[in-house]
């Protein structure tokens, strides 16, 4: 297991380059199982998570390779073809690694008629049911039945188009459905649907393998069913976790950094913050621009929403700024119930942090001191490399698997702009 060591107080400098999604590439891979024909992705990032997923698609029968880059921020690609007849299971010691095994449920179903999937269980962030994805699937006609922590699903007639209006807002399950209805038979409505741009990524690459979509990005998605789906190659969405994080990252540190191959848009909801906070974020032809010179940042309360809200993914972080802020500001969480594990961290850095339910009060100090810490998922684990940034002193951040999960190569990519970081072994 490694560790971070991070030697704070430098600005940053330079530029940065954007990986490919995480969680735009999951369900694009998973996209494979809904044809027999090649399916190309590119700008796939290095990822524990995408490891994961690839195996679980080995293990459903799909050939995958994957041509990983050595140079920084470039993108892999990954060819994979389904097996004619895919496998059906997907086993427990998969789906709890990671959540978002569960997306095989909708497409199994679409092409091979059943799935007998594992129930993720609940992670540390909150309970995480899957009931939406399963009254979805219901609704489109499968029959759902749970016996021995699994889900079996099964559609001997096929799949059925329907109208389903989500009772609350998705990403998971919109996905899963948008993936089942694609070659179900007649029209799908599925209302109140999320509308977050690795949605919109996936649907698009639906379109281009032969899928009727229209409404992506809206709440209202309406689907046509096909009969067969084909094969194409498809570049991944830049990250805008990622690309949110290091403009997040640059805010703290000071200094002025170039992220590119991303788009301002893609953080929509965290510029305005970040400009009242007291940075400057400007469109480059190459991508964003971000910096902060002189004055301490600011406090301004944030709210995470769906899409196009304050991400719940960049609230961990929007903390760590907000923790060396002037003046104190609520960050309120309203879609995961335990998402403040990094508060208990960050207050080990002399951070002034209180909770009240859903909301986070935070008392901006003028600064943190370097301390050992411990990462507990993947979001709160990069919010303390970010408060290392500005700590007086050595942060050694434990447990970096986790970071490892979602961000490529931090230590380089912070380390070429300045930072003083460096992996260890534990
Ligand atoms: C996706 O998770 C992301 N994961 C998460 O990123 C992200 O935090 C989340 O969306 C919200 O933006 C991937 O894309 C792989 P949801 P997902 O279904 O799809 C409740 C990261 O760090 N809910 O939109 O699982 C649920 O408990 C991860 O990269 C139900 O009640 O999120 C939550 O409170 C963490 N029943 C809310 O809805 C269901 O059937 C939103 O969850 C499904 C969800």
């Amino acid at each position: 297991m490694d560790r971070i060591h991070i030697r704070g107080g430098k600005r940053l400098y330079g530029e940065i380059p954007i990986s490919g999604a995480k969680n735009a590439a999951l369900p694009l891979i998973v996209t494979a199982l809904l044809t027999p024909d090649r399916l190309t992705l590119t700008n796939v990032p290095d990822l524990a998570d995408i490891a994961f997923m690839a195996e679980l698609m080995r293990q459903l029968g799909t050939s995958v390779e994957w041509r990983k880059s050595d140079v920084l921020g470039e993108g892999g690609v990954m060819t994979m073809r389904s097996a004619a007849r895919p496998q059906s299971f997907a086993p427990y010691d998969v789906v709890r690694k990671m959540r978002a095994s569960f997306l095989v449920i909708g497409p199994l179903l679409a092409r091979v008629r059943e799935a007998t999937v594992s129930l993720p269980g609940g992670c540390a962030i909150g309970a995480r049911p899957v009931d939406l994805h399963l009254k979805g699937l219901e609704a489109l006609g499968a029959s759902i039945e749970i016996a021995g922590g699994y889900v079996l699903a099964r559609a001997p007639d096929g799949l059925k188009g329907a109208e389903f209006v989500f009772p609350m807002v998705s990403v998971g399950a919109t996905e899963n459905l948008l993936m089942a209805a694609v070659l179900a038979e007649g029209r799908t409505v599925l209302a109140n649907a999320a509308r977050e741009p690795e949605i919109v990524d996936l649907g698009q690459c639906l379109i281009a393998m032969g899928a009727k979509i229209s409404g992506l990005g809206t709440d209202r998605i309406v689907i046509d069913g096909v009969k067969e789906l084909g094969g194409v190659s498809y570049a991944v969405l830049p990250d805008r976790i990622e690309t949110g994080t290091y403009a997040i990252a640059t805010a703290i540190a000071g200094g002025e950094v170039e992220l590119t191959g991303t788009r301002e848009e893609l953080i929509g909801a965290l510029v305005p913050l970040l400009r009242a906070a007291g940075s400057e974020v400007t469109t480059t032809n190459r991508g964003v621009k971000i910096s902060r010179n002189g004055a301490r940042p600011h406090s301004v309360d944030a709210t995470t929403e769906p899409f196009p809200g304050f991400p719940t993914d960049l609230q961990a972080q929007y903390m760590a700024l907000m923790a060396t802020a002037d003046g104190t500001s609520e960050i309120r969480e309203t879609i995961f119930e335990n998402r403040f594990m990094h508060v208990p961290e960050l207050a080990r850095m002399g951070a002034d942090i209180s909770i009240e339910g859903d909301t986070a009060i935070v008392r901006g100090k003028e600064r943190l001191i370097g301390a050992p810490v411990m990462a507990t998922d993947l979001r709160a684990s990069v919010s303390l490399i970010l408060a290392g940034l500005a700590a007086e002193g050595e942060t050694i951040v434990h447990r970096v698997y986790h970071l490892d999960r979602g961000f490529e190569r931090i230590e380089e990519k912070l380390g070429r702009c300045g930072a003083d970081m460096e992996r260890q072994k534990e």
